[in-house]
């Protein structure tokens, strides 16, 4: 075991873990912060989103020993009152079936919005592809990011 400074959110948190342990489960069972999910845990679905530094991870494939240091971002932190333009065009376009993939959706969403405000539906599905939903809800989730997309440039302005 070793002893890691995570900061989470802008929060500075100390961890005692292994060196391998995925961020995922120091973040879901040490930090308590269990809105990033675990999917296949091999880097596959992105249930298991987060930000590193402002980049989108698979949050199941990355050791904490690599997280150390860094800013972590996760579901809870992107806004402090879910008024995040991505977060209110979910809710808006009513984007989530069964939930499961959507904490993961949101966050290469909004990672999505910060590189290019205004994607085109082909930047979207690139961007996207490594988010599964099994509910298929990939179409919505594509008009939510517009919906979210206009607000941002709104807001801009
Ligand atoms: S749980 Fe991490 S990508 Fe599927
Ligand atoms: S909403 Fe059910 S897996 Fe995506």
């Amino acid at each position: 075991m070793a002893s890691y400074k995570l900061n989470i959110n802008n929060k500075e948190y100390t961890v005692e873990a292994e060196p391998q342990t995925p961020l995922l489960w120091v973040i879901r069972d040490e930090v308590g912060l269990t809105g990033t999910k675990y999917g296949c845990g091999i880097a596959q679905c992105g249930a298991c989103t987060v930000h590193l530094n402002g980049a989108p991870v698979r949050s199941c494939a990355l050791p904490v020993s690599a997280s150390a240091s860094q800013k972590i971002t996760t579901i809870e932190g992107i806004s402090t009152n879910n008024e995040h333009p991505v977060q209110k065009a979910w809710l808006e376009v009513q984007a989530p079936q069964c939930g499961y993939c959507q904490s993961g959706q949101i966050m290469s969403a909004v990672a999505l919005l910060e590189q290019k405000p205004s994607p085109s539906d082909q930047d979207i599905d690139q961007a996207m592809s490594g988010n599964i939903c099994r509910c298929g809800t990939y179409h919505r989730i594509r008009k939510a990011i517009h919906v979210a997309s206009k607000e941002i440039n709104n807001g801009s302005k």
